[in-house]
This record gives C-alpha cells, structure tokens and sequence, in this order.
C-alpha cells in the first residue's frame, strides 16, 4: 500500500502514575512485554505500514527510551565476539528507522506533547501512537486507519467499545455508523458514566492533520487541568470530518496492572521459545487455584 503517511509521533513524556514504584525512575515505556518494551511494539506497528520517521516526545526520567533505540557499540562487540548472531539481530532490527526527540519541560497533557512536535510534522498528516495501548502484534489496525485516511483525506482514530462504568477512563465519541466508520459529530473526555455520549472509547491510535496544532495552539486545559487532545479534536469536528474506526482484535491496556499481566501471558503463549512450556505450567496452575 502507497502511503502519504511517514511521520508518528509518539508522547512518552507522562509519569506512569499507575505503575509506581517501577516507573519511578524508569519510563512505563520501556516496561517490557515478555522481552519487548511497550513502546518498541508500537515502532514495529508503524514500520509495518511503511512510517520510517519517529518522533518521541521525552520527558524527566526518560533516557532509558533514547538509549533503547541508539546504537549499542560495547553490547554488538560482546554479541559479536561470543558469536550470538541472533541477538545480534534482535538489537540491530531497528538500526534503519531515524528518531528525533524532543523534551516535553512539563506534563501539560498529551495535547500539550502533540503540540510539542509541530516543528517536526509540519505539512503532513501523522499517526499519533501511545504506547500503553497494546495490540496484537499482528494488528492490522493502523493499516485499516491509513487505508480509510487515503480515502477521506480527514482525520481517523481508533475506537473500542469499553464497559460504561470505565467510561471516565477514556475519550468517548458520539457519532453514526456508515459504510463501516463512525462519522464523529462529537468526542468528550473523561466523561462521568451519566454524561457518556456512547460507550465508544478512544484507543490510542491516531492519525491526525496538521490543522489540529492550530488549535491546541489556542486549547485551554480541560480533564484533570491538562491540554486535552480530545477537546482539541472537539472543535476541529466543527470544521471538519473525523472518523472513527472500530478496531477488530485484542488490545490491552498494558498502563494497568491488570491489563499488563493479561498481555504479558498472552504474548507469552504466542512466543514461539516460551508458549509450550507456558501453557504447561498455567494448566498446572490453575488446576491449585
Ligand atoms: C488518553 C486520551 C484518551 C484516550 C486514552 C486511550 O488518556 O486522553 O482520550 O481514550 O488515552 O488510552 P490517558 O490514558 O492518557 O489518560
């Protein structure tokens, strides 16, 4: 598939709350699934569909993250020297890709950490990825998205429908059904199970124009005092369209303890070295529970 699409942006500049003590000092980012940090699973999402250029919007506390995508001289030397080929691949797979990085100076929201890579994107349409939404890791998700991009030329994200009492953990969108999209009329952030337009969450899969940085440009802070990305994409609805794509497969909440473990056997028991192994031993387990 030929894409116009070549940039993702990627904020990593949050505190992983969620996930303290571990992500005290280290970046929810490079929390690994099985062997794989989160955010490398969304990299490999993106260079799947052809994006080749990365930008990574950093904050305190995240270095771990530019040193995980550099080259590794002493680590390749070692590899190299003991004859471990198939590390040595495993660390190289993402030499090719460029990344650019940026320092979001304060946690003003991921409008804010949008915001931050204008200087970057410039002119083009650009995916948005955040990491702690985990798919498949042979989601054609963002496939799907860029397909439905090429068509509309407008704005897409990535919907889930999602239990109303989780409602007010998610960007909720109103909007109709047609010809498989949602046409979005309306998108609320955060809202109170009462006030939820529809139960459509909002995954974190975006692929968005450069119009929306003219408005966090001018975007007030909304939900929990932050620059919303959905009160954003709010008033570029009323220009115009954005729609929404219903995404098919797993995905997990891999921010959540609970949605992490659940990613973490699964991918496990879809890893060729670990699954039989694995399957064994939850079969015994939970036999005793
Ligand atoms: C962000 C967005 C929200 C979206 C969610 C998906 O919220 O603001 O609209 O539904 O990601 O994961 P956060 O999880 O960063 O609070």
């Amino acid at each position: 598939m030929a894409t116009t699409i070549r940039k993702a942006i990627f904020p990593a500049a949050g505190l992983g709350t969620r996930f303290l003590p571990a992500t005290k000092a280290s970046p929810k980012e490079m929390l690994p699934i099985v062997d794989t940090p989160l955010i490398q699973y969304g990299v490999e999402e993106c260079v799947r569909c052809g994006i080749q250029e990365f930008i990574i919007i950093t904050g305190k506390n995240k270095r771990a993250i530019e040193d995980h995508f550099d080259i590794a001289f002493e680590l390749e030397e070692k590899l190299k020297s003991t004859g471990k080929q198939k590390m040595l691949e495993v660390i190289n797979k993402l030499q090719e890709i460029k990344f650019a990085y940026i320092r979001q100076r304060e946690a003003l929201g991921l409008g804010h950490a949008i915001l931050c890579a204008k200087p970057f994107v410039k002119d083009e349409p650009f995916v948005v990825i955040l990491s702690d939404d985990l798919l498949d890791p042979d989601s054609t998700v963002l496939k799907e998205m860029m397909s439905i991009y090429e068509q509309k030329k407008s704005p897409v994200i990535a919907v889930e429908d999602v239990p109303r009492a989780d409602v007010q953990r998610y960007g909720i969108i109103d909007g109709k059904m047609h010809d498989g999209v949602y046409e979005i009329s309306d998108l609320v952030e955060k809202p109170k199970p009462e006030n939820a337009p529809s139960t459509k969450g909002i995954i974190g899969r975006y692929i968005l124009t450069p119009d929306i940085f003219d408005i966090l440009e001018k975007q007030k802070p909304g939900a929990g005092g932050e620059i919303q990305l959905t009160d954003a994409l709010r008033t570029l609805v009323k220009k115009r369209p954005i729609y929404g794509y219903d995404i098919k497969g797993r995905r997990y909440d891999a921010g959540d303890k609970l949605g992490y473990l659940k990613a973490t056997v699964d991918f496990a028991l879809r890893n060729k070295e670990l699954a039989a192994d694995f399957r064994k031993f939850l079969i015994e387990r939970v036999k005793t529970l």
